[in-house]
């Protein structure tokens, strides 16, 4: 993390709604969390979430009183004051009932009553099951908190309370500090990649055989899409080159140019590089291509055809090579076996900064998933695993990892 993060919070009031979930059990260690970087919390629960972590806990924790009902402690009518009060008003977790009844403007207990009169900005984390996640009606909850201006916290993947995998569990207190530092600081008007150019590649390159057919790979392009998005909300002027993909972005932070082959790719991102400080190497470039391509279309003949191959230019060595000091270089490494080993080799071989590697033989992870397990190594020998987690989720711990390089 960043000093100017970690500065972020210092004094900042920070208004906790906790409501029932498994997940409230995290309340404590997100509170710990945000006292400790000099937040002042308050904390207004629901008798639900009192049922999975008690009010003394929290009330301890933040160093003051937890109302719960409207009647504890003055509370319906401070609870417009509650309101004022914050800089910030944070829902975490935010269980699928109580999205519901946000999303409605319900009012029928202290921790909705304080949401509804809160005139600061709004984030929540919600927390649930993976089928009540998916269900419409909490989909279009969501959507509708976000139209109010709200900023939702991605949920992660992995182990829920049912026993079930899936996507719905909330993010991690570290995570949601991430959130709050970037909410300030953009706040501040003071994003962390502000005035810097980026670079990414992402999807796969078609290497031509000839006029009707090519050589090619899974890459769906959208873990780069995610990490050119995640990079542009940090304040990046971002330029995304992209292979042949379905995926698109509408991000205004973003230019896209779009490529076909290795060769054009290598183009597009030499002739940028030398304006950009950051390069995200995510695209699945091909090794080889056809060392000849026909020009009409090869016909149907002999039982045995073969197409030589010829190498394509390695962009991110290129780059690698080519490094000036204010530069940072991001790779990606997917293999089958020795991942660690080649991921080292890699970032080593192309003069890396970080390498995200993520393995085919994680269920979830790669080319096409939603989700990626990823574990990041950078150039000061540092290793950090994630969970599986949504491509969002994993662009934002990538890029929270580049600003923190920028400023070691
Ligand atoms: O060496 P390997 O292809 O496994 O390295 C993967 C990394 O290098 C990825 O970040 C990928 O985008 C980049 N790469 C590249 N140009 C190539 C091949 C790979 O930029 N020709």
């Amino acid at each position: 993390m960043s000093m100017d993060a970690i500065k972020m919070l210092q004094g900042k009031k920070i208004l906790l709604g906790v409501s029932g979930s498994i997940a409230a059990y995290k309340a404590a260690t997100l509170i710990r969390l945000l006292v400790k970087e000099g937040a002042e919390v308050k904390v207004v629960m629901t008798t639900a979430a009192a049922g999975f972590i008690t009010p003394l806990t929290l009330a301890t924790l933040s160093k003051n009183e937890v109302p719960l009902n409207i009647s504890d402690h003055n509370s319906w009518n401070n609870h417009v004051m509650l309101g004022r009060w914050a800089d910030v008003m944070l829902i975490a977790p935010a269980s699928a009932n109580t999205l519901a009844k946000m999303a409605l403007g319900l009012c029928d207990n202290l921790l909705l009553a304080v949401y509804l009169s809160a005139t600061c900005p709004v984030l929540f984390a919600p927390a649930m099951d993976e089928d009540m996640w998916h269900h419409p009606a909490t989909r279009s909850n969501v959507d509708k908190l976000i139209s109010f201006g709200h900023q939702q916290i991605p949920v992660e993947s992995g182990e829920l309370a049912s026993g079930l995998f899936g996507e719905g569990r909330m993010a991690e207190p570290e995570q949601i500090l991430t959130f709050l530092q970037q909410h300030f600081q953009q706040k501040n008007g003071r994003k962390a990649l502000n005035g810097t150019t980026a670079i990414v590649t992402a999807g796969p390159t078609i290497e031509h055989i000839d006029p009707v057919r090519y050589i090619s790979n899974h890459s769906s392009g959208k873990m780069g899409i995610a990490i050119a998005e995640a990079l542009a909300d940090a304040g990046a002027n971002v330029q995304l080159v992209l292979g042949p993909t379905s995926q698109k972005t509408t991000h205004p932070g973003i230019t896209v140019t779009h490529v076909q082959t290795a060769q054009e790719m290598f183009d597009a991102v030499t002739t940028r590089y030398p304006a950009a400080g950051i390069v995200v190497a995510a695209a699945a470039v091909a090794d080889y291509r056809p060392a000849n391509v026909a020009d009409k279309k090869i016909k149907k003949g002999e039982a045995q055809l073969h197409i030589d191959l010829e190498k394509t230019p390695d962009i991110l060595r290129s780059l690698g090579d080519n490094k000036g000091p204010q530069q940072l270089l991001v790779g990606f490494s997917l293999e089958t076996n020795n991942e660690k080993e080649y991921a080292l080799k890699k970032l080593r071989d192309k003069n890396l900064d970080l390498i995200v590697m993520n393995s085919l033989a994680d269920t979830g992870a790669g080319f096409n998933y939603d989700t990626n397990k990823v574990t990041l190594f950078d150039k000061n020998g540092n290793e950090r695993s994630f969970p599986l987690k949504s491509k969002q989720a994993v662009a934002q711990d990538i890029v929270s990892a580049i600003i923190e390089l920028q400023h070691a």
